[in-house]
């Protein structure tokens, strides 16, 4: 049995204590929370939980195995190092931490302490992500074009940081998992409107190894919610859809085809376009958070890598180090 400690029960946390309290191998033990309503409210749901009010109450409990950070990105890299350095294992929440430096650091932590670090990239986690993955590693895309995702709503406006790190991490995750191709380049533009230097809108490009490219628009200010995500590949073509409550991903048997590589045919228009079927294919529907759940564990009890580690977590923050950095230069791109 895992002893788990929840820091963080705000929007987030009470889906991580949701999974971690039906979980047969883990005991949701204790939950910290430096906001008394936020307390109130997980005494209600989880009475067995000792609840704390500070850090320092928290890990002095000397009987957690683990510790789950859902707290906003800026206090990562502290709660985390004191969990690794107390002996714990880590479940953090994305985006990993603020700085590169300080995600190598816990990687580096968790490596000598001999701890699992999972970072939560949920989607990975889903039915539908994973389908996708098993179609491009069969091929059936042929070769890869572009990766294209817009992930849009009206809300939830964060109050420290830019939409970027907010709602992109979902889509560099979803994106590395499923094209582990190595990241060239990335772009951003956006501005802030209301004053309080925050972007809430926002495109990213970013540049793949084999003349691949992802634009990820994500925005806080969409007066509709889409969770849309494109995937080209010469053969075929994939829509993923979120927001369905069923058929979420479609392939089509779609394509563009240039027979020519002469100039003076291409521009007779010599392209063939290839229309074909579309098929939706059944997906998994467990909970992605009571998967990752059950491979938290399963990385804890076998010593095994997860799936969404530190490494994982590196690369993202990468990308967005390097996008809010090409956004004051109004989408100059930068090196990865
Ligand atoms: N994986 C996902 O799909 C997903 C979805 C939403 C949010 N998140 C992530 O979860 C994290 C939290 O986001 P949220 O939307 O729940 O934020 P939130 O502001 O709603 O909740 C954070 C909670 O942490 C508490 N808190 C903050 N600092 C603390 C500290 N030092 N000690 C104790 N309590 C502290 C606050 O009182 C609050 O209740 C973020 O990193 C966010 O990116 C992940």
């Amino acid at each position: 049995m895992i002893r788990i400690g929840l820091i963080g029960f705000g929007y987030w946390g009470p889906n991580l204590a949701r999974n971690f309290s039906v979980n047969p191998d883990i005991e949701l033990a204790a939950i910290c929370d430096f906001s008394e309503d936020r307390l109130a409210r997980a005494q209600r749901f989880y009475p067995q939980a000792r609840l704390c009010k500070t850090t320092d109450e928290f890990f002095s409990m000397r009987t957690l195995d683990a510790v789950a950070i859902a707290t906003p990105v800026a206090t990562h890299y502290e709660l985390a190092r004191r969990a690794l350095e107390s002996g714990r294992h880590v479940w953090l929440e994305k985006p990993m931490t603020e700085k590169v430096s300080q995600a190598e650091a816990l990687i580096d932590l968790a490596l000598r302490a001999n701890k699992t670090l999972l970072v939560d990239h949920t989607f990975v986690y889903t039915g539908a992500v994973r389908k996708i993955k098993q179609l491009i590693d069969k091929g059936e895309l042929g070769r890869l074009m572009y990766y294209d995702s817009t992930r849009v709503n009206l809300g939830l406006f964060q109050q420290d940081i830019n939409v970027i790190w907010d709602l992109a991490p979902h889509d560099i995750s979803i994106m590395d998992y499923l094209m582990p191709f190595r990241k060239q380049a990335v772009s951003a533009t956006g501005l802030h409107f209301f004053g309080n230097g925050l972007v809430p809108k926002s495109l990213l490009t970013v540049y793949l190894e084999g003349n691949l490219v992802a634009h990820i628009n994500v925005s806080w200010v969409s007066p509709v919610k889409i969770r849309q995500t494109l995937i080209g590949g010469t053969s075929k073509m994939i829509v993923y859809d979120d927001t369905q409550p069923s058929e979420k991903v479609k392939i089509y048997d779609k394509g563009v085809e240039l027979n020519s590589t002469n100039k003076e045919e291409i521009y007779q228009l010599k392209v063939q376009y290839r229309v074909g079927d579309m098929y939706s294919p059944k997906l998994e529907d467990q909970e992605a958070l009571a998967v990752e759940t059950a491979h938290f564990v399963d990385c804890i009890s076998n010593s095994k890598r997860p799936m969404t580690g530190g490494r994982e977590g590196l690369e993202v923050v990468k990308v967005l180090v390097a996008a809010q950095e090409s956004l004051k230069n109004r989408g100059l791109p930068v090196g990865l």
